[in-house]
């Protein structure tokens, strides 16, 4: 590790995962740490500050501390699924809290929100979040414990002004996590922005190769909510595997230049695709028809991320044979990996979904993207001509 506070940028800082070096044989990348038990010492100390595999491992703590600096936070914790981390924090509260969460967001946790943290006793209203005004009215001072939001949100990709959305959440006396997955530490850092936590799947743009199932929090402060969270990752097993940690930190040591590149290539797609015969529309934050725009063009930097939708101008039958026809797009679930993936968002959710039936979501990858919108063009015109035919 380096020692004093470095003077370098966080993509210097992430490309050398903090400096790390192993102390024994200098070697530039440090050991994957396997060991599940240590060593006490004989005055019955622990003076490594290792005891024991489930709640602690050294190589899991190398790629939080990266974490750590990218979201300039107190703490990071990593988790054995963007999931994992995601619910130990509504675990974190107690039984009656009410909390406030986006109508359209990442779909698994929304339905874990409706059915297994109701049961355990939260009280669980979902407002769109991006209307601040739905917002300010659905928190209750001195009820409400905790606000989640998604920025931008999946799949329709929604922009939620973190830091109004913090104001309000403070002053109802809550606290406001962010899932930040769509927008990587490289677009947005929303602790900077006010919000208390932060959460990405890291099975996405932070590992990046669609090799590794993780989840990260990141927490502005370490207080007594923060230490609840650790105690549960703890006692409920959700650590990391030390080996998907090591290809984590891997992952971050280009997340700089996948990301910038996978943005600059969701632009060029959105503004070309947004003039095209058979796409009724395309919802992405870059573009300045977006709802969102405005905000998203204060509160992130760098680029608007690798996620967009298209809307089928046939409607749900078209959108399905675009999805069938492609050939270098992968048709498969997940984001943010280096190959782009293209999905009929509505089959996967299943009935009840919010999700438009003719919505495909894309997650951009570092292709060519003059491959990449050949071959969605010819998708989309032979999807047309069988529909039509
Ligand atoms: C925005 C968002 N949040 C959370 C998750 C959950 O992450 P994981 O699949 O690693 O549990 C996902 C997964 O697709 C996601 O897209």
């Amino acid at each position: 590790m380096l020692d004093a506070p470095p003077p370098w940028s966080k993509r210097t800082l992430a490309v050398q995962a903090m400096g790390g070096v192993d102390p024994i044989t200098k070697a530039v990348v440090p050991p994957i740490h396997v060991a599940t038990t240590f060593i006490r010492d004989e005055d019955n100390a622990y003076s490594s500050g290792f005891v024991y595999g489930r709640p602690d491992n050294a190589t899991v703590r190398e790629a939080e501390s990266v974490i750590a600096m990218l979201e300039e936070a107190e703490g990071a914790l990593l988790f054995s699924s963007g999931m994992a981390a995601a619910t130990a924090v509504f675990q974190a509260l107690d039984p009656g809290d009410h909390v406030v969460a986006p109508r359209v967001m990442y779909w698994a946790l929304r339905h874990w929100l409706a059915t297994e943290a109701t049961r355990w006793g939260l009280r669980v209203d979902f407002v769109e979040t991006d209307d601040l005004e739905a917002l300010k009215r659905a928190v209750r001072p001195g009820e409400t414990k905790l606000v989640w939001v998604e920025t931008p949100s999946n799949p329709l990709w929604t922009i939620t002004d973190i830091a109004a959305a913090a104001r309000i959440v403070h002053a109802a006396g809550a606290r406001l996590a962010v899932d930040s997955t769509a927008a990587s530490p490289v677009h947005t850092r929303p602790l900077l922005l006010g919000a208390d936590i932060v959460m990405h799947a890291a099975t996405k743009i932070l590992n990046g190769h669609s090799d590794v199932v993780a989840g990260a929090l990141a927490g502005r402060e370490r207080d007594g909510f923060w230490e609840r969270i650790v105690g549960i990752r703890k006692n409920q097993g959700a650590i990391l595997g030390p080996f998907e940690a090591y290809l984590l930190m891997r992952g971050l040591r280009t997340l700089h230049l996948r990301a910038a590149a996978q943005a600059q290539s969701a632009q060029a797609l959105a503004e070309r695709l947004s003039s095209h015969p058979h796409v009724a529309r395309v919802l992405y934050p870059g573009l300045p028809q977006h709802p969102g725009h405005e905000v998203a063009a204060r509160q992130m930097e760098g680029g608007f991320g690798y996620m967009l939708s298209i809307q089928a101008a046939g409607g749900e039958r078209a959108a399905i044979a675009t999805a069938a026809r492609v050939r270098l797009w992968k048709r498969a679930t997940s984001l943010g990996g280096v190959e782009s993936l293209i999905e009929h968002r509505a089959s996967i959710e299943g009935p009840g979904t919010p999700c438009p039936p003719d919505l495909l979501r894309l997650s951009v990858g570092i292709e060519d993207v003059e491959d990449l919108y050949r071959d969605l063009d010819e998708a989309l015109h032979g999807a047309h001509g069988a529909s039509s035919g």
